[in-house]
C-alpha cells in the first residue's frame, strides 16, 4: 500500500536557498589559475561561466583561508586571510563579484570547532603556560598520573579517540622544557579544539562571520556543527569516534535509524540514536550547541539578502538534525541520512519520508546530497557489490567498483535528488560522472586519516583528485587557465578521467554533463524544488521501485531487478539512461538502474 503523501513544510520559505542547487567547490582541486598544480580562486573565477551554464544557483567553497594544510585547509591559521596557495583577498573579492554578476550566490566554509596549531591563539597559549587566559581559549588539561600521586601527568585526561584515528589528546612540552599539559583535538594533532565555554571564542567567531558577511558572502557552511560543545567534565566514553553520532566503527550498517535503541531520556527532546553498546558521545550533538546557532542567526539577520547557514552535523535520527534548522537557528543542514541510504529503494524511500517529515516539523526545507569531499563518490559506492556500504576510502587492495554500473546508478540517484523538494548539493566533478580514484599510490596520499590510522583507513584523497577539463591537455586541462608551463596536479589523476573531461562531454547527447544540465533545467522549469512529494500507485520500495509525484511531473526510479512500465498517460521527458533523446519519448519501460522524469501526454 503506497504511502500517499509526505508532509512538506507548512509554508515554504521563499528565500533563495530554500530550493537552491548548490555546487561544492573544493578549491585545491577545482581549477588551477596560476599553473602551480594547485587549484585557486583565479581558477574558480575562470570557470564561473561553466557553473552558470550548468544552471546551479550557488557555490560553496571549502576553506581557502591561511592554513598549513594539515587537513586540506580545515586547519585554519587565520580566518580573515586567503592562503597564498589560493590567491589573495582581492582574488576572493573579484571572484565573488563576478559570481554575483552571473547570479550565483557564494557560500564560504566556517570552521569553528578547532583552529590550526599555527593560529596565533594557539601559539600564544603555548607560550603563556598553564592557567593563563590564553590557554582558556582551547581545551587544555593536566594529565592523569600513571604512578598514582606522583604528579607525572603521563596519561591523557580522558579516553577520547580522534575521529582521524589515535588519541584525541596530545601532550605539550612547556617552554621551560618540562613535560606539560594535554590539549584536546577531535581531529588531527594540528587541529586543537576551541573552548566554547569561553565568551572570547564566541566574540571572535561572531567577528569572523561579520568579516565575510561584510565582504558579501551569502552564507556559511558550518564545519562539524555538532561538535563545538563538549559535555561538562569531559567524561570517558567507550565508543569509537566517528563523525556519525553513536556509531562504533568504519561501517555503520548496523546502526541505521530505526534499529538503534534510545538510551537518552530527555523528555522534551527527540532521542539521540545511539549504538546498542554506548551512550551518546560526550563530544557530539550536545544540547548546548543550539544557543550558538541562535546567536549567529541574529548576526546574519543584521545583514540583508537572506544570508544563510548550512550545518555539517552527522547526527541521527532526523528529528535530532531538525533541531539545527529550527526557525531561529540555521537555515539548512546536510541530509546525510539520504547520502548514507545507498542505492537501495527501501532505505532511500525511508530516508526521503523521514527527512521530509522531520524538516517539515520545524518548517524548514530539506537538503539532498549524495557526494562531498569526505565521502567516496556515489558513482563508485553504487558500483560496489553492496551499494549501501559506506567505506572510508577505497585503495588498490580493496574491492574495486563496477564503474559502468556505478555510473548508471549514480546518474539515476542524482535524478531522484534533483527532483525532490528543497535544496540540492552537488560535489564538483559529479556532473562529469567522475569516479573515486581507487588506486592512488600511498606515496601520493595526503589525508591525515591515512597516516593517523596507519593506512587502516585509506582516507578521502580519492574523491579530491583535480578535475579534468580538457582530455588532450597535460593534467587534463586542470591548469588550462594558465598560459605558461604548468606543474603536475597536486594529486595524480587516473586515466579514466580523460574521456570524462568536460570538453568531451560538452554538447554530447547522453553525457553526464548534459544530463545534469537537463535535470537542473527541468527542476527549475517545473518548480520541483518548491513542490511536495506524493508517492504514487506505482511506488513499491520492497520491489525496488520509487515513484512519486512532484508538481506536474512523476519521477520513477528503478532500483529493482526487472524493468517497470511507464504509467499510462505519461511520457518520458528525461531519463538517466544513456540513450538519445529521440528514443525517450517512445520509452514505455523504465529499465533497471534508471530514473525517469515523466510528464502527462
Ligand atoms: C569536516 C570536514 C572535513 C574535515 C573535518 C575537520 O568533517 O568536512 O573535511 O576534515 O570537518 O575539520
Amino acid at each position: 500500500m503506497p504511502n500517499p503523501s509526505v508532509p512538506g513544510p507548512r509554508s515554504v520559505p521563499s528565500a533563495w536557498w530554500a530550493d537552491a542547487v548548490v555546487y561544492q567547490i573544493y578549491p585545491r582541486s577545482f581549477a588551477d589559475g596560476n599553473g602551480d598544480g594547485m587549484g585557486d580562486l583565479r581558477g574558480v573565477l575562470h570557470r564561473l561561466p561553466y557553473l552558470e551554464e550548468l544552471g546551479v544557483d550557488a557555490i560553496w567553497l571549502s576553506p581557502f583561508y591561511k592554513s598549513p594544510q594539515a587537513d586540506g585547509g580545515y586547519d585554519v591559521a587565520d580566518y580573515r586571510q586567503v592562503d597564498p596557495l589560493f590567491g589573495t583577498l582581492a582574488d576572493f573579492d573579484a571572484m565573488l563579484q563576478e559570481a554575483h554578476r552571473r547570479g550565483l550566490k557564494v557560500i564560504v566554509d566556517l570552521v569553528p570547532n578547532h583552529t590550526s596549531d599555527e593560529h596565533i591563539w594557539f601559539q600564544e597559549a603555548l607560550a603563556a603556560g598553564p592557567g593563563s587566559p590564553e590557554r582558556e581559549r582551547y581545551i587544555f588539561r593536566d594529565g592523569k598520573d600513571d604512578v598514582p600521586g606522583s604528579g607525572d601527568g603521563r596519561l591523557a585526561p580522558n579516553n577520547w579517540k580522534s575521529i582521524f584515528g589515535g588519541p584525541a589528546w596530545s601532550r605539550l612540552t612547556e617552554v621551560d622544557g618540562s613535560p606539560g599539559q594535554w590539549y584536546l583535538h577531535l581531529f588531527d594533532t594540528r587541529q586543537p579544539d576551541l573552548n566554547w565555554e569561553n565568551p572570547e571564542v564566541h566574540e571572535e567567531m561572531r567577528s569572523v562571520l561579520r568579516f565575510w558577511l561584510d565582504r558579501g558572502a551569502d552564507g556559511f557552511r558550518v564545519d562539524v556543527a555538532h561538535g563545538l560543545v563538549k559535555e561538562a567534565g569531559l567524561p570517558d566514553w567507550d565508543g569509537a569516534a566517528s563523525m556519525v553520532e553513536g556509531t562504533t566503527g568504519p561501517h555503520r550498517e548496523s546502526h541505521l535509524p530505526g534499529d538503534a535503541p534510545h538510551a537518552h531520556t530527555d523528555a522534551e527532546e527527540p532521542h539521540r540514536a545511539v549504538s546498542p553498546m554506548y551512550p551518546p558521545s560526550p563530544f557530539f550533538d550536545q544540547d548546548g550547541v543550539h544557543a550558538i546557532y541562535r546567536d549567529w542567526n541574529r548576526v546574519l539577520a543584521e545583514y540583508g539578502g537572506d544570508r544563510m547557514m548550512v550545518a555539517e552535523a552527522w547526527v541521527e535520527p532526523a528529528e535530532r538534525l531538525a533541531r539545527y534548522v529550527r526557525p531561529d537557528e540555521m537555515q539548512q543542514a546536510f541530509n546525510f541520512d539520504f547520502l548514507l541510504a545507498g542505492w537501495d529503494a527501501e532505505r532511500m524511500a525511508e530516508a526521503i519520508s523521514a527527512s521530509l517529515a522531520a524538516a517539515a516539523s520545524v518548517g524548514s526545507p530539506c537538503t539532498w546530497v549524495l557526494s562531498n569531499h569526505d565521502t567516496v563518490r556515489h558513482s563508485t559506492r553504487f558500483g560496489l557489490k553492496d551499494p549501501t556500504t559506506f567505506p572510508k576510502g577505497i585503495g588498490a587492495g580493496d574491492e574495486q567498483p563496477d564503474a559502468a554500473l556505478g555510473l548508471a546508478r549514480a546518474r539515476a540517484a542524482t535524478l531522484v535528488a534533483l527532483a525532490l523538494p528543497g535544496s540540492a548539493y552537488l560535489y564538483q566533478g559529479e556532473e562529469l560522472g567522475l569516479p573515486e580514484h581507487t588506486t592512488l599510490p600511498a606515496s601520493a596520499r595526503q589525508d591525515p586519516t591515512f597516516f593517523r590510522t596507519r593506512g587502516a583507513e585509506i582516507g578521502r584523497d580519492g574523491c579530491r583528485v583535480p578535475l579534468p577539463w580538457a582530455e588532450g591537455e597535460p593534467g587534463f586541462g586542470f591548469s588550462s587557465g594558465h598560459s605558461g608551463q604548468a606543474s603536475e596536479p597536486w594529486l595524480p589523476q587516473p586515466d579514466s578521467f580523460g574521456p570524462l573531461a568536460a570538453d568531451q562531454q560538452e554538447g554530447e547527447e547522453g553525457s553526464t554533463l548534459e544530463l545534469y544540465r537537463d535535470a537542473i533545467a527541468f527542476r527549475s522549469a517545473h518548480h520541483l524544488g518548491q513542490g511536495t512529494v506524493r508517492w504514487t500507485e506505482e511506488h513499491a520500495p520492497d520491489s525496488g521501485l520509487l515513484a512519486f509525484r512532484n508538481g506536474d511531473a512523476i519521477v520513477v526510479s528503478n532500483l529493482g531487478f526487472a524493468s517497470a512500465p511507464v504509467p499510462e498517460g505519461y511520457s518520458v521527458a528525461l531519463s538517466s539512461g544513456p540513450g538519445p533523446a529521440d528514443d525517450r519519448a517512445a520509452m514505455r519501460e523504465v529499465p533497471v538502474d534508471c530514473t525517469v522524469y515523466l510528464l502527462p501526454d
